[in-house]
């Protein structure tokens, strides 16, 4: 209900605030998504993250890096999950450099994702995190309260937000996006529909494969979300039964004087 009235507050006064605006300079756009991983009770599912890895490897890998990722951390519960071989089969594609001798070798799970900056594009490790998708109204960060901090919105807003149109300035190609926070980004559209195959038969079209790499690119900023959701749920559990015993043990010890008259 609180909830509700809230919501209904926030969108008149984003309204608002987008009649003000529409005058105004450019401002980007994030789309709403309801990833499995939002809430309280919100989990990655392990699938998506699986299909998100793979587009993440067929498609941003050439142009982005992951550097702050370790192959074995694929492995991990809450994460993609992959079994033990798969994560040594995937690591093992890749070479890194040894650092007892100095040469190159394939790569082990305990290694980390390459870095990649030959494009200019931002290492996206931390890049879910890196980016607030949602904001006003008027910069009240009310939005945010309410829906997250739009990171993963904000990587799908991106990658379904282009409108095709392109220009050249200062010697570099520009396309018109519509999540960017200028409107204009260097990169090309990186997806077209069915560009990648999932085994599990999964849609791949350019809003679910957006979907899958954001949500793959959460897990990679946040690996441990699922185990701090589960703490604070045994936290606040333990402070309601504190709470209980104290209001039980402050009865008990006054009970005696309870309804005696003073003297
Ligand atoms: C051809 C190279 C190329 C490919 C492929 C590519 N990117 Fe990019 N990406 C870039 C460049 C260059 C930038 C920097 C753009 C700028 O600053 O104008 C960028 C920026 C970004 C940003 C930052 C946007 C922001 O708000 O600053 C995100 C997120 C992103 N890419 C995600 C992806 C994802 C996910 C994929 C795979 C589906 C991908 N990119 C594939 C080149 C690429």
């Amino acid at each position: 209900m609180l909830r509700k009235i809230a919501i209904t507050a926030m969108s008149v006064l984003s309204l608002m605030a987008g009649a003000a605006q529409a005058e105004g300079t450019f401002e980007p756009q994030t789309k709403d998504v309801a990833f499995s991983f939002e809430g309280p009770f919100g989990k990655f599912d392990e699938h998506q993250l699986q299909r998100g890895l793979q587009v993440y490897t067929e498609v941003c890998a050439a142009c982005h890096g992951l550097k702050f990722v370790a192959y074995r951390t694929l492995g991990d519960e809450g994460g993609p999950k992959l079994p033990e071989d798969q994560v040594a089969a995937y690591a093992a594609q890749y070479t890194a450099v040894d650092a007892d001798t100095g040469e190159e070798r394939p790569a082990k799970p305990s290694d980390y994702f390459a870095e990649n900056t030959s494009a200019g594009a931002p290492d996206l490790s931390l890049m879910a995190k890196a980016r607030a998708g949602y904001h006003g109204p008027w910069g009240t960060g009310l939005s945010q309260l309410f829906n997250g901090m739009g990171g993963p919105e904000h990587i799908v807003s991106i990658l379904t937000g282009y409108t095709g149109q392109t220009k050249e300035e200062a010697g570099s190609s520009f396309h018109e996006n519509t999540a960017f926070s200028t409107g204009w980004i260097k990169m090309p559209p990186p997806l077209t529909d069915g560009q990648v195959t999932f085994a599990d038969g999964s849609p791949n079209d350019v809003r679910h494969m957006a979907e899958d790499v954001a949500a793959f690119l959460m897990w990679t900023a946040e690996p441990h979300m699922m185990a701090r959701k589960m703490w604070a749920f045994v936290i606040v559990g333990m402070m309601g039964l504190f709470a209980v015993l104290l209001y039980l043990t402050n009865k008990r010890l006054w009970a005696p004087y309870k309804g005696r008259k003073q003297a």
